[in-house]
């Protein structure tokens, strides 16, 4: 196992009627900024309800941060905060709303110019760069990202998504209720599952360090994620499968699936390329781009692969090879059993745009992706290829 740092300061409050939670974690002389994104938590009467538990503490509401975040809205939030002498921000939604909130904490107190927070890619933010953050909570309205028990954000500038992390960047509480992500539409609940599988998989499929107690972690969501995910997608209202969900989301990114570990993430950066390009929705990326990946990276993965098909997916019998190609298949199989199309062609793009995203991973460096830092733009057009 490699050596690690795992740090994680965020309270989970899961389950049914969990809303007076924030009555209890947010100071009662706290002057809050509700954030939400595009509606959803207005039409359902979540905001309303927020507002009911904060009673009398003084409220400003900021709305309409979009899918993808992106800087130019959130530094209109930032300013609402100045002017507004907020101490407290209440995310309410997805990992859009909650990553754009992460951003606005952090840039609320930082002197010089914003733009510069997306330039430190995976490395932690300095504490003498951005020393106090805003502190803030979040209510999960879709289960997916991780980011309501994690400290990144990933925000849209020009053509380009930037991940931006920090310590001071974990939220102070999460509520986590299930019955919150009823009224998702099923394909944001499909990319959810999908998201949490890819995050899990890019920890996870890497090579053999001897850390098996984050093996049997990982292998524990990626059964449960298959296990449920067609019933969570099918049936919106079933509260069980719905619950593991949004746990199984919560655990892939928090920080315990990848601790000692090496980890990947090659999908993830090629994903985003898609999306800043082409608007296809963070978790139809996942989708496209990891089953390509694991076939072209087969070698590097050999070992892990074999791990995958026989603890994940139970094969038994038949040659390495054999295994490895059902297990990708499988995965494929699975991501397409929730409605989410695993070819770039089914997404209208061509092998003639192929050079356009590498040239955008190259424009932000993105030359020597994965665990092992081999992953060149030479095999990222590999993957892409594969990927048609
Ligand atoms: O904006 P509203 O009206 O709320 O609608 C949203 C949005 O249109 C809707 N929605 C959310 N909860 C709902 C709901 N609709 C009905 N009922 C509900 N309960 O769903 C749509 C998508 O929301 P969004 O927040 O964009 O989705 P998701 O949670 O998948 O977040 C995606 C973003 O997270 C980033 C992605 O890059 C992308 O920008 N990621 C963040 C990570 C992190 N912070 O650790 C890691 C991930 O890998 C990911 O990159
Ligand atoms: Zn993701």
């Amino acid at each position: 196992m490699l050596n690690f740092d795992f740090y994680n300061p965020t309270r989970i409050l899961f389950g049914k009627d969990r809303l007076q939670g924030i009555d209890r974690y947010i100071p009662a002389d706290a002057t809050v900024l509700i954030t939400y994104g595009g509606g959803s938590a207005k039409k359902s009467g979540l905001i309303d309800k927020v507002k009911a538990v904060l009673g009398k503490r003084k409220i400003s509401e900021f709305g309409g941060i979009e899918p993808n975040p992106r800087y130019e809205t959130l530094i209109k939030a930032v300013e609402t905060v100045q002017k507004e002498k907020i101490d407290f921000l209440l995310a309410v939604g997805g990992g859009s709303v909650i990553d754009g909130t992460k951003f606005v904490a952090l840039a609320s107190y930082y002197k010089g110019n914003s733009r510069d927070l997306l330039n430190y890619a995976f490395k932690p933010i300095p504490l003498d760069v951005v020393g106090k953050a805003v502190p803030f909570g979040t209510i999960l309205t879709l289960p997916a990202t991780g980011s309501e028990m994690n400290s990144g954000a990933v925000i849209s500038y020009e053509h380009g998504k930037f991940i931006v992390i920090s310590q001071l960047a974990f939220p102070r509480f999460s509520i986590l209720d299930p019955t919150l992500t009823f009224t998702l539409p099923r394909n944001q609940v499909a990319n959810g599952v999908i998201d949490a599988f890819v995050h899990t998989m890019e920890q996870y499929l890497t090579y053999p360090v001897g850390g098996r107690l984050q093996d049997h972690i990982a292998e524990g969501i990626l059964q449960t994620l298959i296990e449920i995910g067609f019933t969570t997608v099918a049936e919106p209202e079933n509260y069980e499968a719905r619950a593991n969900l949004v746990w199984c989301a919560t655990l892939a990114l928090n920080g315990i699936v990848g601790a000692g570990v090496p980890q990947d993430w090659a999908t993830h950066f090629i994903g985003h390329e898609l999306t800043s390009l082409f608007g296809i929705d963070h978790g139809q990326t996942l989708a496209i781009v990891l089953p390509a990946v694991l076939e072209i990276r087969r070698e590097q993965k050999r070992a892990k692969l074999l791990q995958y098909a026989e603890r994940v997916w139970h094969m038994g019998d038949g040659g390495e090879e054999e295994k490895i190609d059902s297990a990708i298949e499988k995965t494929r199989e699975f991501f397409e059993s929730l409605g989410v199309k695993t070819h770039l062609s089914q997404y209208g793009i061509g092998a003639d745009k192929i050079p356009v995203i590498i040239e955008q991973l190259k424009a932000h460096g993105m030359t020597a992706l994965s665990e092992t830092q081999d992953l060149t733009l030479d095999i990222s057009r590999k993957i892409l290829e594969r990927a048609l």
